[in-house]
């Protein structure tokens, strides 16, 4: 898969998948050089707005290689991690039990979980609506839930420069330490999501009451946040 096509549906969700196992043994490497170590302050951040107390249970969708259930068993919360990728989950560092599973589908019980995080998975899911009206159905009211993606920086000038590292040097270090096309795919997939305020709507339509979405690193990621009603 390359960013010249980005598929849909069923023939997005096995590209995705196919993906993210081809490029797991270097995956939180690469991570950390194209976002500049930036990454790791906005987990903490995004674990820190889910403002649940030591000891509740919270479900990591997409979890990837665990680097969130990592932070989030530091905060003393209870994590479980769920992805699709059996490579991903195979290259996982974590305490955390991990499960293979579609976030669309999650192997959990209504109003199982105090909270949902997921970092950079929202993109790359089939439908980002039934994402989120999954993470209703598992956690419990008052629960919370906090979505981590990339974003689109609001001024011209930031703007500009981030599209040109985000879309040139992004590729080229990608393509240095692991897969080219994959990280040509990354930037192209911000394609897939929706506006700000149309992911906002999507969080309020889902059952989220007080969503808010906080930007991070001058608009390059964002935070979506949510009370589960
Ligand atoms: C960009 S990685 C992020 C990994 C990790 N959350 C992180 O912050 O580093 C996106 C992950 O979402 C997973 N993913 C995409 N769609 C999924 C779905 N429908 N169900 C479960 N996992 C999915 C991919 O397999 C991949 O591991």
């Amino acid at each position: 898969m390359t960013g010249a096509e980005l598929p849909i549906g069923e023939r997005k969700a096995r590209a995705v998948e196919e993906m993210f196992d081809r490029i797991a043994p270097r995956y939180e490497l690469v991570n950390r050089v194209m976002t500049l170590g930036l990454d790791a302050g906005w987990r903490r951040r995004a674990v820190r707005e889910l403002q649940l107390d030591p000891g509740a249970r919270v479900v990591d969708l997409g979890c990837g290689t665990g680097d969130l259930c990592r932070v989030l068993g530091r905060a003393g919360l209870r994590a479980v991690g769920v992805d699709m990728a059996a490579g991903m989950l195979a290259k996982a560092h974590t305490a955390a039990p991990l499960v293979r599973a579609d976030a669309l589908q999650l192997p959990l019980r209504d109003a199982s979980v105090d909270g949902a995080i997921s970092g950079f998975a929202l993109r790359n899911v089939v439908d980002i609506a039934a994402c989120f009206g999954e993470a209703v159905r598992v956690i419990r009211p008052g629960g919370r839930a906090v979505f981590l993606e990339v974003s689109e920086p609001p001024n011209p000038v930031v703007r500009l420069a981030h599209s040109f590292y985000f879309r040139r040097i992004v590729p080229m270090v990608g393509g240095l330490l692991s897969d080219r096309s994959a990280y040509r795919y990354l930037p192209a997939s911000t394609a897939y999501l929706p506006t700000p305020e149309e992911l906002l709507g999507l969080l309020t339509g889902a059952g989220f009451a007080r969503c808010r979405r906080v930007q991070l690193g001058m608009g390059a990621a964002q935070l979506l946040i949510g009370t589960r009603r």
